[in-house]
């Protein structure tokens, strides 16, 4: 909504007073201001709030007489204030959040494992590895834990838009058009095409696992694009005769879920069996550890160094030769 140099209190009060809150916003609504960041003038984010909250109510005030209410839990409007430090010029941004709920969520989760992936981390990931690979060449997943990869990537090839199941901040805004918005849903649904997609394989050593990502993919309206196998990544049985395709992994990290000798052994195991059933496929792995990824024996081409939740991860592209 605004950007400017802020030097003080004041500043960010006038700036502020200058906004057209009432676009967004019923005197009989409710709102919260959130604070990032400091300058030496403005040390506490709770009082660069209180300052922001005073100009948005000041300004209701004198335009009507009334004013929203401040609901911290579920407000219909977030303002958000950023500070920044530009080569010794404090800037602040003053912002509306149009998600309010992280944008990673896309609904379709609701059963997850102990180290599941974000959703939108996934669906980058997946934007790196679709390079590599043709439109209806097969995907697996052979550590499929909550079913996120092949989710997202049934989600994308089907033209399924991401969103589709949740609500946005966007929504509660004074000047939302619903039917503006139902008018581009129906138009986004009425694109959706399952026989767009390839054929999606995972399996996951614990029945429970495949059973959440069984949930997930009815729930993210997928199921049908994707076939999901309970055991050991060694024997997963429905990958005889497709491909060649990509494989597309998150064993476990180790952190979380394993001692470090049981990983390096299964990484080995790995190798073995991705040289063995799947030579000539792209295999792209997502780990803590590249001495894992050495262990595996494989031809590492290209490494991406990722966030993955607090822990730094490395996205590895290997092949058989
Ligand atoms: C890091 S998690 C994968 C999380 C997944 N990407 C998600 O978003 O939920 C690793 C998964 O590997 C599974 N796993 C462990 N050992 C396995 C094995 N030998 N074969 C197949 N799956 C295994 C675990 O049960 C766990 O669900």
């Amino acid at each position: 909504m605004a950007e400017f140099p802020c030097e003080s209190k004041d500043d960010l009060y006038q700036q502020a007073l200058g906004i057209p809150f009432e676009q967004w916003v019923d005197k009989e609504g409710t709102f919260a201001v959130y604070t990032e960041g400091k300058t030496p003038f403005l040390r506490n984010t709770m009082f660069s709030s209180l300052v922001v909250k005073d100009a948005l109510v000041d300004r209701f005030y004198k335009l009507s007489g009334g004013r929203p209410s401040v609901d911290k839990d579920k407000p219909d409007v977030l303002v958000q204030v950023y500070f920044e430090d530009r080569q010794g010029r404090f800037y602040c941004t003053l912002l509306m959040d149009s998600s309010l709920v992280p944008l990673y969520q896309r609904g379709y989760r609701e059963q997850v494992g102990q180290a599941p992936l974000k959703e939108t981390l996934a669906a980058s990931l997946i934007e790196l590895c679709e390079k590599s690979t043709t439109s209806l060449a097969p995907f697996v997943d052979l550590f499929c834990g909550s079913g996120t990869f092949l989710i997202e990537l049934a989600l994308k090839r089907t033209k399924t838009p991401p969103g589709r199941l949740r609500d946005f901040g966007f929504m509660k805004w004074k000047n939302f058009d619903n039917q503006l918005w139902s008018s581009v849903f129906k138009e986004a649904e009425s694109q959706r095409d399952d026989s767009l997609c390839p054929p999606l394989l995972g399996c996951d050593i614990k029945e429970e696992m495949i059973q959440k990502a069984q949930r997930n993919s009815v729930v993210a309206g997928v199921s049908s694009c994707i076939q999901l196998k309970c055991g050991s990544f060694e024997n997963m049985p429905a990958v005889l005769g497709l491909g060649p395709g990509t494989l597309l992994l998150n064993p476990p990290y180790g952190h979380r879920l394993s001692t470090p000798q049981e990983l390096s052994l299964m990484y080995k195991k790995l190798g073995q069996t991705i040289r063995q059933r799947f030579s000539s496929w792209n295999c792209y792995v997502l780990t803590s550890d590249l001495r894992y990824i050495d262990a595996m024996g494989l031809f590492l081409h290209k490494q991406w160094d990722v966030k993955n939740g607090d822990l730094d991860a490395k996205f590895c592209y290997l092949t058989t030769a």
